[in-house]
């Protein structure tokens, strides 16, 4: 069975889940299905990649094939900033396009709000963000049984410490971007003090997004070790993730590396090995110039703002 990492919300979420994000439609419900054939039990989805509905039907397809149970799966979506006055709704919209009854963790995807209608993240579509009343409308949720855990995702170790100091309910977990390239050397240690599970989106740098500038794969590190263990640069990248403890989303729409990027519990890099990956120059692939504007009701101005100079 998948390993799983224990939440502070006591329940445990499976080690390596499967990337929705830029799936194609078309392709996105083949993949799931794929996956949980070969053995993947968690799904990490937003309503803003568009693509829920058909994952639903996927996994629909799947329980009547009896391949799997409800019970059995890991279920993962996010607040998108439109949604901030109505978390609840949002909640239940994902829910219902999924065709899940419950979420096992819903998280706010940016600590970022936008107009009720907008379409794009313009100067015009920012609201100023009010994270104690989003994330009461969360606790609410998971009060509720409509969410087993809530958390939050590209909160930077600012913004997760002003959500410590007045919330009833913790984030079980904060969904950011690692890899051997951008390790978190921030805000890993500070998660790790706090009880609050890593989660790693683009764990093996997204090589095909045109953010991705540098392609991990390609570390000099990354291939020296793939040939030293005799595995690919993803598992490799996907592994070093693992021993620091985080989970993982690795995407694919292939079914061959569905497979390979969920074989990554029969061997573990050496302590020495790890200290060879602490040494690689650091890097943010996704800057998420979307969610800053200057000159508007943005609440930030620059990327350094966003990321509170974490860069
Ligand atoms: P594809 O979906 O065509 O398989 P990330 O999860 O970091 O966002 O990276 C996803 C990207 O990496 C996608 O372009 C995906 O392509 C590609 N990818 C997924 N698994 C592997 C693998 N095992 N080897 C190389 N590339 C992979």
């Amino acid at each position: 069975a998948m390993p799983r990492f224990k939440l502070n919300s006591g329940a445990s979420i499976p080690a390596v889940g499967l990337g929705t994000w830029q799936s194609e439609p078309g392709l996105v419900g083949k993949a799931v299905k794929e996956a949980v054939k070969v053995g993947y039990r968690h799904i990490d989805c937003a309503k803003a990649y568009k693509n829920e509905k058909e994952v639903g039907d996927a996994l629909q397809e799947l329980y009547k094939e009896g391949i799997v149970k409800r019970e059995d799966l890991w279920i993962t979506s996010k607040l998108w900033c439109t949604d901030h006055n109505d978390v609840e709704e949002a909640l239940k919209g994902s829910i219902e396009r999924l065709q899940c009854e419950y979420l096992d963790l819903y998280l706010v995807h940016w600590p970022c709000a936008l107009k009720k209608d907008a379409e794009g993240t313009g100067p015009e579509d920012f609201v100023p963000l009010n994270i104690k009343g989003t994330w009461a409308a969360m606790e609410k949720c998971y009060e509720s049984g409509l969410a087993k855990s809530i958390g939050i995702s590209n909160f930077t170790v600012e913004k997760t410490k002003s959500l410590l100091s007045h919330c009833k309910v913790r984030p079980a977990v904060n969904q950011v971007e690692c890899h051997p390239l951008w390790q978190q050397k921030k805000l890993w240690p500070y998660l790790k003090s706090e009880g609050i599970h890593l989660t790693a989106y683009s764990p093996i740098g997204s090589s095909n997004s045109p953010f991705a500038d540098i392609n991990v794969l390609e570390l000099p590190t990354i291939t020296k070790m793939a040939e030293k263990y005799k595995r690919s640069p993803a598992q490799i990248a996907l592994r070093w993730n693992i021993q620091q403890g985080h989970s993982v989303l690795p995407k694919s729409t292939h079914a061959d590396r569905l497979a390979s990027n969920i074989e990554l519990f029969d061997f573990e890099i050496s302590e020495e090995d790890l200290d060879e990956f602490a040494k690689i120059e650091q890097h943010r692939l996704l800057r998420g110039d979307e969610m800053w504007v200057n000159d508007s009701t943005s609440p930030y101005k620059t990327v350094e703002e966003l990321w509170d100079g974490d860069i």
